[in-house]
């Protein structure tokens, strides 16, 4: 794979917190490849190292050892203000409980983030509202919303960047499974057109059959790394 086909290389990748007898190695040295475009489901039990990885492909912190590099940096060697920089450029992030802002409408709040990274803020954000389906919502409140139209609210203001790499912690931990179907396709087609991968870390094992990649975190370590030449459709899946 060249590098202008790569969107994610980690090689040997460690991640510890704290130190001594209380330390704990969330991530014990994995290694794998991300192509553009893909649609990647990270599965792997409680305490496994899934949100860790994701925090580490999101550069939310620092690596202990080994190399990772997204979007053509590497991520190891950054400070803070070039972390903050390559989030901003490069990283959406989508989580199990939207994080929305809630005294700010949809569009506000996807506003917000648009308003980090340039000019049209507004009309941007409404562009990205219609696209995930919440054109006629975008001056609700999330207290207003369902919880499948706040994620989808929560997906556009991690859209709204366009950035090549969206990271997804259970975007549908707590959703009902039509919504969570409903959230899962159109994930999928934010793959779609840009060259934009897509990670989603997941317990629902359901959830890989409609992947193009499958990784599995146990203990720390990949058990599992598998390409799937034919997905499944989010509808057809079978939870
Ligand atoms: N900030 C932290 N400080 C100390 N230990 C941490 C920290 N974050 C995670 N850990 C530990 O690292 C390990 C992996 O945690 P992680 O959150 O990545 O698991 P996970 O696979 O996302 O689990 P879950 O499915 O429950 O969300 C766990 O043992 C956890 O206790
Ligand atoms: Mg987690």
């Amino acid at each position: 794979m060249t590098e202008a086909t790569v969107a994610v290389r980690v090689e040997d990748l460690v991640k510890s917190y704290g130190e001594g007898e209380t330390a704990v190695q969330a991530l014990r040295g994995v290694s794998f490849t991300i192509p553009r475009r893909e649609f990647v489901v990270i599965l792997g039990p409680s305490g496994s190292g899934k949100t860790t990885l994701l925090n580490q492909i999101g550069a939310l912190e620092p690596p202990t050892s080994g190399s990772l590099q997204a979007d053509g940096v590497e991520l190891g060697g950054l400070d803070e203000s070039q972390r903050t920089e390559y989030r901003l450029r490069s990283v959406g992030f989508v989580f199990q409980f939207f994080n929305l802002v809630p005294t700010l409408t949809a569009l506000e709040n996807v506003a917000l983030i648009a308003e980090l990274t340039g000019g049209d803020a507004v009309d941007r954000s409404m562009k990205v509202l219609e696209q995930v389906g919440l054109g006629d919502r975008v001056d609700h409140f999330p207290g207003q919303l369902s919880g499948g139209e706040q994620q989808r609210v929560s997906i556009a203001r991690g859209l709204v960047k366009d950035p090549p790499l969206l990271l997804c912690d259970e975007p549908t931990g707590s959703l009902d499974s039509d919504t969570g179907v409903q959230v899962l396709d159109l994930l999928r087609a934010t793959t779609d057109g840009g060259g934009r991968s897509v990670v989603v870390v997941t317990h629902n094992s359901t959830i890989a059959d409609m992947a193009d990649r499958v990784l599995e975190l146990r203990d720390g370590h990949i058990v599992r790394d598998e390409t799937n030449a034919s997905p499944s459709q989010a509808k057809d899946l079978d939870w």
